[in-house]
């Protein structure tokens, strides 16, 4: 092969090429080490030295060439495979996107919340205790010995001899005195149990108890601590009402109602026609209570309060059967 048939070779090499694997391919044969160019060159050496200065001239000047043409079709197939991978990578941002299903948090969670928040706001801190607790704490400290007919009120889950579900949040009065001298300015929220079931009753629901020692508490400062905190969880003209009633560790003790938000005191569904809901159990600390946890009740008095915090959600939303909130259907709970 001569020069002018070198470059007709490489010419027609180059315009077949189609697709960046050929140019590649094409590259090897005509410029790689053991290519074309290279297998020509050496052929140069069984000429002698004035043609062979002169054909070096001639291949050189066609080789570079060949290198800038190549390259020129290599780099305007390299652009295409760019464009197309990018094409296949295309993100249109303004497309919408998936939303996420966003959970929220438990009416009853968003209720303790509530309640916790106001009473904070009115300088009580929260204390807590265990849900499983040992029958003095959740009875006999209360004032509330074995034979007590107030047993029966609460249907106790046992889990051993000596060893209950608490009934009620009222053990961590006890638990809180206990451990830290007074005054005492406390709520304990949390869950409690009893064996019982049906429109009105689920066997885990939760309360709150509140708690306040000091010297010169009266039952003055109970309604008010309680007017304030109905006033703000429910609104400012919220009536109330204190109803004499009876619990072993409070003396006086009073029932809670307040007047139906539905009916207004007219009578409803909710309110059974009565115009009262009732709330929360309450009263003055008991004196055998305060001897139990080594307090002075020649010098403290105090009150104290527990409320259904299920019962105060099913007022502020509106339901009329307990049992839904543990149901846990999403299109109960997303409504809140
Ligand atoms: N522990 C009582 C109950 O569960 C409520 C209560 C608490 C009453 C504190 C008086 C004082 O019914």
């Amino acid at each position: 092969m001569d020069i002018s048939g070198l470059k007709e070779k490489v010419t027609s090499e180059i315009s077949s090429v189609k697709n960046i694997e050929d140019i590649k391919k094409v590259k090897v044969f005509l410029l790689g080490r053991k290519g074309l160019f290279a297998e020509f060159l050496d052929t140069l050496k069984t000429l002698d030295k004035d043609l062979r200065k002169e054909a070096g001239r001639s291949i050189n000047e066609l080789k570079v060439w060949t290198e800038n043409k190549v390259k020129e079709v290599e780099t305007l197939y390299e652009e295409q495979e760019k464009i197309k991978r990018e094409a296949a990578s295309w993100i249109d941002v303004t497309m919408p996107g998936k939303t996420p299903l966003i959970g929220k948090k438990h009416p009853i969670t968003q209720t303790l919340e509530e309640i916790t928040r106001i009473f904070v706001s009115l300088g009580f801190s929260v204390a807590e205790g265990p849900d499983i607790e040992i029958e003095y704490y959740n009875f006999e400290a209360l004032n509330i010995p074995g034979d007590h007919p107030a047993r029966d009120m609460q249907d106790t889950f046992y889990v051993a001899p000596g060893t209950v579900l608490r009934t009620h949040t009222s053990p961590v009065q006890i638990r809180t005195m206990e451990s830290q001298l007074p005054p005492v300015k406390i709520i304990a929220p949390g869950a409690v149990y009893r064996c019982d079931h049906d429109i009105s009753h689920t066997p885990m629901f939760h309360q709150v108890e509140g708690l306040l020692v000091d010297k010169n508490i009266r039952f003055s400062d109970l309604k008010g601590i309680l007017s304030m905190f109905i006033g703000e969880m429910f609104g400012k003209d919220t009536t109330l009402r204190f109803r004499p009633s009876y619990f072993p560790f409070t003396e006086p003790s009073a029932e809670v109602d307040m007047g139906c938000v539905i009916c207004a005191g007219k009578g409803c569904r909710l309110c059974k026609d009565t115009g009262w809901l009732e709330i929360l159990g309450s009263g003055m600390v008991h004196p055998q209570v305060f001897r139990n946890v080594g307090y002075d009740q020649e010098e403290l008095t105090g009150f104290a309060f527990g409320m259904g915090v299920e019962r105060i959600a099913m007022i502020k939303f509106g339901i009329d059967d307990i049992r839904q909130f543990y149901y846990n259907d999403i299109r109960f709970l997303s409504q809140f």
